[in-house]
């Protein structure tokens, strides 16, 4: 039929369009994880791409980038508000991260929710070849497997949540709980990073999808990690993400990374520690946690301020949203005191970066780093956390991890923390700060096994593999 066999959809594009002030556009790389997961699986795969460019009220023809067909969905200005903003970031994003700041629930966001979500389900509808793979993403698109199976019960949906999928008792306090659950059960499988958001979903389909037919209803029964829909059955089930790490290894190990590096360090002052966070600026990273730790070591002099220094990179994120333009205010004053009480002229302790920065700085300021630092109070997976593993071919470096951030269940040779426990937390970095080379270079071997051995390739594959087990697509 000519329609694409393998497609991705998700809210965004690998890519997003941006405007110049002197009128010109460019496409840049999009933020997150969920791009830098998928994307370099895609490019391998040859596959299409439904998303939205990343600008409001701009219509864009398909077309070709580094083997992937990009297929933009229209948003306007409203539905960027109020669908995206909104109910994607305004009340699934705190509900769903432990609410963490209040969700609002708005019922004019909602409705835009549904809209939006048909307009990627027609999209999809209209370049799927017959029996294509489907594979959805994230909270933005919930909906999108039940609208879809119904315009096309000829494809193989597969979805994927790259948030925590939260305590059944924080979910029922949605409005719209029971038409999240139906939508995505148009799916043949779900996916999950964590085993017990597989277990939260199940129990909530017993709670709030009919258990046997009624007035014409299908009938709908559960057993461990399948429901029964009638004669379909969905799986629901755990694939924790993961990163391209050979590739990250390979490029820490080039010679541009390696002479970066050094001058990273040098431009520091060369100092004796340094100490970095890489986050979207989100109010869920904890980025403000860490930073009134590192206050507090200085203030009890725990930590000299000629000797160390903290890079904090918060890319921009999310920016018209009240609780991040919140966070940002209080994390740049923090950044300020912080200067203002243990800085020297020349000599600021925290270099803080409001900036988006590409892959190959990354592993430059990665390979620099003697202590990453990453406080999520709540993270599905966190991928910046195995991509500092990923560069630390040398063995150097030491990693202080969120109990709370997915990647916790695999990392557990990091320094883990409670970063509830501001305690806790500065007693890690000065451990970190201060690990034994002989014991920190075991931490790193064990980190860099689990790492290098669990990439995103297997990832896909398993998921691609539990939905579709004759597929072919892959080699
Ligand atoms: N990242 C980037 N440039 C930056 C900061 C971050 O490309 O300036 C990437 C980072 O390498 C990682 C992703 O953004 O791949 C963040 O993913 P993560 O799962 O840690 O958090 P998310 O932003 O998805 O919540
Ligand atoms: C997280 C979400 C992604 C999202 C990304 C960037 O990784 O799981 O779905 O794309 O953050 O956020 P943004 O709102 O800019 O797309």
């Amino acid at each position: 039929s000519g329609g694409a066999d393998f497609i991705v959809v998700a809210n965004r594009l690998p890519v997003d369009l941006e405007r110049l002030p002197d009128g010109t556009e460019r496409w840049k790389h999009s933020p997150g994880g969920l791009v830098s997961a998928l994307q370099p699986f895609l490019q391998r795969n040859s596959g299409a791409w439904v998303g939205w460019p990343g600008v409001a009220d701009v219509e864009v023809d398909k077309f070709a980038e580094d083997g992937i067909w990009l297929h933009p969905v229209m948003l306007t200005s409203d539905e960027v508000r109020l669908y995206y903003e909104g109910f994607s970031n305004g009340t699934l994003w705190p509900l769903y991260h432990d609410v963490v700041a209040s969700p609002v629930f708005d019922r004019e966001w909602w409705n835009s929710y549904v809209k939006v979500n048909q307009r990627f389900a027609d999209a999809v509808a209209q370049i799927a070849a017959d029996g294509a793979i489907v594979w959805v993403q994230d909270y933005q698109l919930q909906l999108v497997p039940a609208m879809l199976r119904e315009q096309r019960p000829d494809l193989r949906i597969g979805f994927f949540l790259h948030i925590p999928f939260p305590p059944t008792e924080l979910f029922m306090q949605l409005p719209w709980r029971r038409e999240i659950i139906q939508g995505l059960l148009g799916a043949d499988l779900i996916g999950f990073h964590r085993p017990g958001g597989a277990q939260n979903y199940l129990w909530l389909v017993r709670r709030l999808i009919g258990l046997e037919p009624s007035r014409g209803a299908v009938g709908v029964r559960t057993r461990p990690g399948v429901v029964q829909v009638g004669d379909r059955s969905v799986r629901v089930g755990a694939f924790p993400i993961s990163i391209d790490a050979s590739g990250l290894d390979t490029l820490s190990r080039s010679r541009d990374v390696i002479q970066r590096t050094r001058q990273i360090r040098s431009d520091l002052g060369n100092p004796r520690k340094i100490i970095l966070g890489v986050d979207r600026l989100d109010y869920t990273k904890g980025i403000d946690v860490r930073l009134y730790a590192l206050q507090e070591l200085l203030s009890e002099g725990r930590i000299d301020p000629t000797e160390v220094v903290m890079v904090q990179l918060a890319t921009p994120s999310r920016e018209r949203v009240e609780h991040y333009q919140r966070m940002r205010g209080e994390i740049e004053q923090v950044v300020s005191r912080i200067n203002g009480e243990f800085g020297r002229v020349g000599h600021p302790v925290v270099h803080y970066l409001h900036q988006s920065i590409n892959r190959k700085e990354l592993a430059a300021f990665f390979s620099a780093a003697d202590v990453m630092l990453v406080t999520p109070v709540r993270d599905g997976m966190n991928l910046v956390c195995k991509e500092y593993v990923a560069c630390r071919h040398d063995l150097g470096g030491a990693l202080v991890l969120s109990e709370f951030a997915g990647a916790a269940a695999e990392l557990t040779s990091a320094f883990l923390v409670n970063p509830h426990d501001l305690d806790g937390v500065k007693n890690a970095m000065e451990s970190a700060l201060e690990v034994d080379p002989a014991e920190g270079r075991r931490r790193m071997r064990a980190l860099r096994r689990q790492v290098l051995t669990h990439d995103v390739d297997r990832w896909a594959r398993s998921f691609l593999d539990a939905l579709q087990p004759s597929s072919e697509l892959l080699s």
